[in-house]
């Protein structure tokens, strides 16, 4: 019996609701997995342990406590099924720490670990307490699934992006959604333009706006009915925008279209 629980098709954009672990072995081949998938349970326990508070004053979006578990206990069987699944680039956001235990799992397995990568975050929340300084980046892992040589667009440019964690288009539906320019970013660097790429833990459906936008197809999984519908009402917006203005190939932005 097929674990996938909803199937819609969006344009380039196919939104499966259903669990990634039993789902991925269903879904074939994609050229490449770009995902942000549950941090280190430790930063999940930090966060859940402030609960859900007013600090802001401009009307942004809260911090909220998650609603989903650490990748911790399934880090393993995930990588597992990227190594069977996926020909090109592995890439998973992680806390600084998470870096380690990311490498920990892939270099047992055939996919090549290749490199932890920054994104800086210049907003920032402050360390209001002022007992040390405040988080000012998160990391992501980049990993090889294919053989040969790893390849990419962006020659020797180094592993570190720079993008706001709340610019004014923010979607706010979900308590962890990541800049999309920030993942348009690695959508150009990464891939090329007729590349599958999967998100197997897509919540709002970042990853694949951006890739909607860049003229990329794309697969994305959640498991939580409520993200899922979320991510298929913005992978609507911008599968629309991408037809009415052709895809971004370079990092040029449709702004007031989102
Ligand atoms: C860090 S969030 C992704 C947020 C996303 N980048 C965005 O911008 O909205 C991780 C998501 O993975 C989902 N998730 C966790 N475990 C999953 C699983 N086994 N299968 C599918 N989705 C899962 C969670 O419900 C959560 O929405």
């Amino acid at each position: 019996m097929s674990a996938i629980v909803k199937d819609v098709q969006i344009g380039p954009c196919r939104l499966i609701l259903g669990n990634a672990l039993e789902v991925m072995s269903e879904i074939g081949p994609v050229d490449h997995i770009v995902s942000d998938p549950p941090y280190e349970q430790s930063l999940h326990d930090v966060k859940n342990g402030l609960k859900d508070r007013n600090l802001r004053t401009d009307g942004g979006v809260q911090l909220r406590s998650l609603d989903f578990s650490g990748i911790d206990e399934v880090r393993g069987e995930f990588t597992a099924l990227a190594a069977e699944i996926c020909r090109g680039w592995l890439i998973v956001f992680c806390t600084i720490e998470g870096v380690a235990r990311w490498a920990d799992v892939i270099n047992p397995s055939p996919i090549k670990y290749k490199r932890g990568c920054i994104w800086i975050k210049p907003d920032s929340t402050p360390q209001l307490n002022g007992q040390g300084p405040a988080q000012g980046a998160e990391c992501f892992v980049v990993a090889w699934c294919g053989s040969g040589y790893a390849c990419w667009n962006a020659g020797g440019k180094r592993g570190v992006y720079t993008h706001l964690t709340n610019p004014p288009d923010r979607h706010g539906g979900h308590p962890t959604e990541k800049p999309w320019r920030l993942m348009r970013d690695l959508i150009l660097d990464f891939t090329a333009p007729d590349s599958l790429v999967l998100d197997p833990f897509m919540g709002s459906g970042t990853t694949l706006v951006a890739a909607a936008l860049t003229g990329r197809r794309v697969i994305g999984i959640e498991k939580n009915p409520e993200y899922f519908e979320m991510a298929v009402q913005r992978v609507r917006k911008a599968v629309a925008s991408a037809g009415a203005t052709g895809p971004q190939l370079t990092a040029q932005v449709q702004e007031a279209l989102l």
